[in-house]
């Protein structure tokens, strides 16, 4: 049985009173509030695991590499990745587009096209915005019909063999709607382009695979998904990833770099 009372005991923010009443807080879509277990898990890090990730020797430099990459490792049999690398730790569902949209500016050629929909979050507009004016490339806006649904015609119509990489989201943060993510993925694959989902609103819902969904990138965010704020992922295929240039510059970057 659900019962709210417990769900609600385990939520430590949920036990204060605002205005005389219990705190009622319906705005998970935005952000969700913390389990114990996560704030648990925080302060255990911080109070006896902290060090620098990657970057050192020491015992405690082991134990928070080991835990780093033990949480990769969690992050991949949740999405249903084929391998650990693929997940690349970001600071969100925004930072993640925008790594990806960065690194598309010195792909894309003047005349080619990105396609997105009418009912994108602001996260998946502008970065692609800012990633066709630097490159010439054309942004195309899918329309969505009066049920607020993407109409898949016109998107049909929209996606040509200039289509180098399409942007979506799984499901719509203002209307709830759940987009045809197989058939976008199948119609996008039969132009030879790319696709991302902006999976924000959705990893909290579905049951992720990447490997059955063949999608190219995935993105999400862990503060909607009752994790730490600040921390998001990037999905990205293997080979695909491995054509992407480098996005920032700095410790662990391979010698595709060239150093000056
Ligand atoms: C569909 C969608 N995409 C992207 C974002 C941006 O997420 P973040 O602010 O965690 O980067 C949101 C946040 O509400 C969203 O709902």
């Amino acid at each position: 049985m659900f019962d709210i009372h417990k769900i609600r005991e385990e939520f430590p923010i949920l036990k204060q009173k605002v205005n005389g009443h219990n705190l009622v807080y319906f705005d998970n879509g935005a952000s969700t509030q913390k389990h114990q277990s996560v704030i648990d898990s925080v302060n255990k890090y911080y109070s006896f695991e902290n060090a620098n990730v990657h970057r050192g020797v020491h015992y405690l430099s082991g134990l928070a590499t080991d835990k780093f990459e033990e949480t990769r490792t969690t992050i991949q049999k949740f999405i249903g990745a084929k391998y650990a690398h693929e997940i690349i730790f970001t600071k969100g569902t925004t930072d993640a587009i925008n790594l990806v949209a960065n690194a598309y500016r010195s792909i894309l050629k003047p005349g080619d096209e990105i396609l997105i929909s009418e009912m994108e979050h602001h996260s998946n507009i502008v970065p692609w915005q800012l990633c066709c004016q630097a490159s010439g490339a054309i942004l195309k806006v899918a329309p969505i019909n009066e049920n607020g649904e993407l109409d898949f015609n016109k998107l049909k119509k929209l996606i040509s063999k200039k289509t180098k990489l399409v942007a979506i989201s799984h499901i719509s943060n203002t209307l709830g709607t759940i987009n045809p993510v197989d058939e976008i993925i199948s119609l996008t694959h039969s132009v030879g382009a790319k696709i991302l989902i902006d999976g924000a609103q959705a990893a909290a819902h579905f049951k992720l695979n990447m490997q059955k969904m063949n999608v190219d990138f995935y993105c999400f965010s862990a503060h909607k998904l009752y994790g730490p704020t600040g921390v998001g992922v990037l999905y990205g295929k293997e080979d695909i990833l491995n054509m992407l240039p480098p996005y920032q510059g700095g410790g662990g970057n391979d010698t595709r770099c060239k150093l000056y």
